[in-house]
């Protein structure tokens, strides 16, 4: 009989989510990760939360910035997944190797992705786990383009820039 933690992994690897790039900035500090944990969460008023590691450059950015951006990963966008997922910016300038532009409060908007849209947080939620959730309002949405999702089973095999377990949780 496989262990209840083995059979949440499969009944959640089932999902097989999309992924998507979550980008934000504080003054001149950029950061961005890869992230699976995303969802809409309010249809009125409308809502997305993003799921960020405590471990990763991006939350040292994110809990103090106001906008966050979204960007919806199409089949063909491997090496932004690589790059945002397998680099981390604790050692990697990754807005030196990709194409962006500037977006509401300096957040960058990755060139490559034409389904994005910038958030502006309205909710921060710490559950004590290793990973904390930023809900935002849609301010600016670009796109709508049709395309194949990248998701999960596609990029398993990248090795994370940093392990959710990196740094401590307070459960654990
Ligand atoms: C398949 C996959 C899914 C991931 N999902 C998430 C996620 O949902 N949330 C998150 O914060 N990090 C997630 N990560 C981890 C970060 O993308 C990764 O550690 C990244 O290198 C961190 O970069 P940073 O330190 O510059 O923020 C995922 C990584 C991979 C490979």
């Amino acid at each position: 009989v496989s262990q209840l933690g083995d059979r949440f992994d499969a009944v959640v690897g089932s999902l097989d989510p999309s992924m998507v790039v979550v980008t934000t900035a504080v003054n001149d500090v950029r950061s961005g990760c890869l992230v699976g944990f995303h969802s809409q969460c309010s249809i009125s008023p409308k809502r997305y939360a993003v799921w960020i590691s405590k471990a990763n450059h991006t939350y040292t950015v994110a809990v103090h910035a106001e906008y966050l951006a979204l960007h919806v990963l199409a089949e063909a966008d491997g090496d932004l997944a690589a790059l945002f997922g397998s680099a981390t910016g604790d050692e990697v300038d990754k807005f030196a190797l990709c194409e962006w532009t500037e977006g509401p409060g300096g957040v960058p908007l990755l060139d490559g992705c034409p389904n994005w849209m910038v958030l502006r947080r309205t909710g921060y939620f710490d559950e004590g786990s290793d990973h904390v959730c930023v809900a935002g309002e849609p301010v600016d949405v670009g796109g709508g383009a049709t395309l194949q999702p990248l998701r999960l089973s596609a990029v398993s095999g990248l090795t994370p820039g940093h392990e959710a377990t990196d740094r401590p949780s307070a459960m654990s």
